[in-house]
């Protein structure tokens, strides 16, 4: 058995753990051959391949990154794309393919399997955390010990000079590393993508943090809008005011608060520091497992099928169920946590 691996979408803490986890199993176990596959879904789509060996994963658990490279290629938007993916399969003499990725890569993986017969297993990752099928991905937790320690930092700068510190993270559509990382790190505001936030409302919260003199620390997660007032963001696209978008949330936030508050804010964008450097322990524990389980699904042969963590067990899900849907924050969670609190 030959058993093709890629690693396709945004990196994440954990990559590396997985890959390891195949790797290992599928050759000291099953005595499998594997092939890596560079740059996600661009390696199989252009014959581009890299050596995968006990040797290759040596050292790799604790490193960031991921060592076949990553891409947001998709196949499906490319020029006879599948008919090439499957060339270069069998020119590999690929027999299973293991696609470790987020919604986009599965997403892909999920077609594959279902609709071009490729025998595809898929592994879930993303900061995001938005990946429904699984009640947690690597990476995630990575991310949240990051944004909570960059929290822990600001609280005492913001002290110091009683400024309003406003902090950024990822999530585009779900606010599950706003949610974790402010409510470990104590933030007074969390704003989040599934709920759109009044400003005057955070406003008024600042003022009263000043008035019962703390510095406010509001985490925002970059897909966060406002119910009121004008956000213009910075990627070239409109808001839901019509808006182009110039700068990014947090820094229209800050400047909205100083405007209608008079305190001095600042803004800190976490970005990509929370995709990378080494793993948390939770995230090699959970990566490796989910390597261990994908490996296990191509020795049954059970293809279109991606691993899941369901409470602490590992089970098999189909692909298409993961990328149905997002998963987002539940309203009664937002509020169970307190969307202001001090
Ligand atoms: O999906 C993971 C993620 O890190 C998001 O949280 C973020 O919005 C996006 O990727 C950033 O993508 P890129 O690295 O392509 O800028």
């Amino acid at each position: 058995m030959r058993v093709g691996v890629l690693t396709g979408g945004g990196d994440c803490p954990g990559l590396n753990a997985v890959i390891r986890g195949v790797v290992r199993k599928g050759v000291q176990e099953y005595g499998y051959d594997f092939v890596g596959f560079r740059d996600g879904w661009r390696g199989p789509l252009e014959g581009d391949t890299v050596q995968l060996d006990i040797p290759a994963v040596r050292g790799i658990l604790p490193r960031g990154g991921t060592i076949l490279g990553s891409s947001r290629t998709n196949p499906l938007k490319q020029e006879n794309g599948i008919r090439r993916i499957k060339e270069n399969l069998a020119k590999e003499e690929v027999d299973a393919l293991i696609a470790i990725g987020g919604e986009d890569t599965l997403g892909v993986a999920a077609r594959l399997a279902d609709e071009y017969g490729v025998r595809v297993v898929g592994v879930p990752k993303t900061i995001d955390n938005d990946l429904s099928a699984t009640d947690y991905t690597f990476g995630f937790d990575t991310a949240v010990n990051i944004a909570t320690e960059a929290i822990d930092r600001l609280h005492t700068t913001a002290e110091s000079h009683m400024r309003v510190l406003v902090v950024e993270v990822m999530g585009r559509h779900a606010g599950w590393i706003a949610l974790h990382a402010g409510l470990a790190g104590g933030a007074n505001v969390i704003l989040i993508p599934e709920q759109r936030f009044e400003v005057d409302r955070v406003c008024a919260w600042v003022t009263s943090r000043f008035k019962a003199s703390y510095a406010p620390i509001v985490v925002v997660a970059e897909g966060a809008m406002p119910r009121d007032g004008d956000m213009v963001l910075k990627d070239g696209s409109l808001d839901s005011f019509g808006h182009v978008r110039l700068s990014g949330v947090g820094e229209w936030l800050a400047k909205e608060i100083e405007r209608r508050t008079g305190k001095e804010a600042r803004t800190t964008v976490l970005g990509h520091v929370q995709r990378g450097g080494t793993p948390s322990a939770f995230d090699r524990w959970l990566a490796t497992r989910f390597g261990l389980h994908a490996i296990e699904a191509v020795r049954d042969g059970d293809f279109g099928k991606m691993v899941a963590l369901r409470g602490t067990d590992v089970v098999r899900v189909p692909i298409a169920e993961a990328t149905a849907r997002l998963k987002t924050v539940d309203p009664a969670l937002y509020d169970e946590v307190g969307v202001f609190f001090g």
